[in-house]
């Protein structure tokens, strides 16, 4: 089986602490090899997976973008790009990291002949499991640098100025592309009074709630001591949460 599942929202909301409990969740049920892919330009899923990040998919498609007039004798420009990205692969016990960095310009040659797509899509279609954690503004999607999506999880604090994003964000995924297939929303951060407060204001978004995950002190401790949060232990109460959302959505 394969499954993708792109993780979006607001800065702040918990999308790449989503998307490595998701990855922990994967690692521990054996469903592996993951490709994990951060597409957000202020990247840190590498440190929430405890993986060091040397080169972004951004970075050489620059780098690629300066030289293209003195690449290596004899060698095709898809070739090289190709060969880079596989090199910027932060390889790992059951899953790989790969960042995508800022995107380019329009006119950057990777883009401009998709290039860049098809080369990402061969690389993710070795995995089975492709989780992606996205920037606020789906710009990798809207793009169309990654493949098509199974699932879209919306991560929003339980606000109701976030959850207008959610539904700002759930009326540009119709714009986007790619295709998306369902689509959910995770509170994240509830507090025992959130659910109440916010239920009226849930109806509003359009979009089903794939689940709640609590503020979680152990989350602070290991962020704040840079642990890595793959590493949180099974009586997380957010470790707890993910894995009813995912085992919810049949995942
Ligand atoms: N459930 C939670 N409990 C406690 N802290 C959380 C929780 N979710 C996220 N955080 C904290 O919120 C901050 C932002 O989370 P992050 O996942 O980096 O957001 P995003 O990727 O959407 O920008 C981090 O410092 C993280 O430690
Ligand atoms: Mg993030």
């Amino acid at each position: 089986m394969s499954l993708s599942v792109a993780v979006a929202g607001k800065g702040g909301t918990g999308k790449t602490t989503f998307s490595s409990l998701l990855i922990r969740y994967l690692l521990g049920e054996n469903k592996k090899p993951i490709l994990a892919v951060d597409a957000d330009p202020n990247a840190n899923l590498g440190d929430a997976l405890g993986l060091e990040i040397e080169d972004t998919v951004g970075d050489i498609c620059e780098e690629m973008l300066r030289n293209k007039d003195n690449l290596p004798a004899g060698m095709a420009k898809t070739d090289y790009l190709n060969l880079k990205i596989e090199r910027a692969l932060i390889e790992s016990s059951g899953m790989d990291l790969l960042s995508m960095g800022r995107p380019e310009g329009p006119g950057c040659y990777c883009y401009t002949n998709n290039l860049l797509r098809s080369i990402i899509d061969k690389i993710s279609s070795r995995y089975p499991y492709l989780i992606m954690d996205n920037e606020a503004g789906l710009e990798h999607l809207s793009r169309k640098t990654t493949r098509d999506v199974d699932f879209l999880l919306i991560v929003s604090d339980p606000t109701v100025r976030g959850l207008k994003t959610v539904q700002r964000i759930h009326q540009m995924v119709s714009n986007l592309k790619i295709s998306v297939g369902k689509q959910f929303l995770v509170l994240n951060r509830a507090k025992p009074e959130s659910s109440s407060i916010l239920s009226s204001h849930l109806e509003k978004v359009g979009i089903g709630l794939a689940g709640v995950i609590p503020e979680d002190e152990l989350i602070y401790e290991y962020d704040g001591e840079g642990k890595p949060l793959v590493e949180l232990p099974a009586e997380s109460t957010a470790v707890k949460a993910v894995k009813g959302i995912v085992e919810k959505l049949g995942i």
